[in-house]
């Protein structure tokens, strides 16, 4: 596996693949690889000849006081993974190779609506910054296929629609949440919690499934039943930001016509915020 750092070299890189006729998938990370970001790179292979990995943690979807400085950056380990897994290439460039100018001055892709909900409301300007940046990295990386979790599932929501809206031609490819045994999802942000946190963590997948399963036996009080899976996470020893039924189309919170639903949790475990969710089709 070749590792790249400037967009120059990259782009020599995905010119040569597509003059030889290969097609590219794209698994873009912020790093600190697990598990289920490997996944999405055994997903992409079964998509595309050529697969590229990118590991650029991004500046615009932190927020002022969140973890951008903390966040974990393992770039041997992750090169050694990525390698392991028979990753093409990896394009890992600094921030002045991805926002030359600066981020003030930098063009936005803002998609309207699908932001609003959930952790664009806890996270203000969070999916501005994430989508720019996978706009920004599309037109780098040119991919054929690009591969996201579903654990992120707004993010995947607002990225299918960008990539509409704009006209990329990148077919999106969602893969299903990788799961602890616990049933805790994968997460960066695991690498923060203590043994003991880890334990209490597996709590969120609990709650899904008792409000999944409220919902498939007819329960229609959204609204109490948000409020019991907020009780029975603030009981296990979580600061619960949102636990949110939505419709999984548009993320809007749910109405009893609704047939596809999406539970939506963000909580923090001390200072570690996780999220989650599952589906529901009544
Ligand atoms: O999901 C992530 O790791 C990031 O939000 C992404 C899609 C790589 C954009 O920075």
């Amino acid at each position: 596996m070749q590792t790249v750092h400037r967009l120059s070299e990259l782009r020599a890189y995905v010119r040569a693949q597509k003059l030889a006729g290969k097609t590219v998938g794209f698994v873009p990370t912020m790093g600190n690889l697990h598990e289920g970001h490997l996944s999405l790179i055994s997903v992409a292979r079964e998509h595309a000849d050529v697969v590229i990995c990118s590991i650029f943690v991004n500046p615009m979807q932190f927020g002022a006081n969140e973890d951008l400085d903390a966040y974990p950056r393992t770039l041997e380990e992750d090169t050694q993974a990525l390698h392991t897994k028979g990753c093409d290439l990896l394009f890992a460039p600094s921030a002045n190779e991805v926002y030359p100018n600066g981020l003030t001055i930098q063009t936005r892709v803002d998609v309207p609506e699908l932001g609003d909900y959930h952790c664009g409301a806890s996270r203000p300007g969070h999916f501005l910054g994430v989508s720019t940046v996978v706009a920004k990295l599309f037109n780098m990386v040119q991919p054929d296929v690009a591969i996201f979790g579903e654990k992120d599932f707004q993010q995947l929501a607002i990225i299918r629609k960008m990539t509409e809206d704009l006209c990329f031609p990148v077919h999106i490819v969602g893969v299903p949440t990788s799961r602890e045994d616990s049933g805790l999802a994968r997460s960066s942000r695991n690498g923060y919690l203590t043994a003991e946190q880890k334990k209490m963590a597996a709590e969120i997948y609990q709650t899904l499934l008792f409000m999944k399963s409220e919902l498939e036996q007819g329960k229609q009080a959204f609204d109490e039943l948000s409020q019991e899976g907020k009780q029975r996470l603030s009981e296990a020893g979580f600061k619960p930001d949102y636990v949110n039924i939505a419709n999984a189309s548009s993320l809007a919170p749910a109405k009893v016509s609704d047939k596809n639903l999406v539970i939506l949790v963000a909580a923090f475990l001390g200072s570690t915020r996780l999220i989650d969710n599952i589906t529901v089709q009544l």
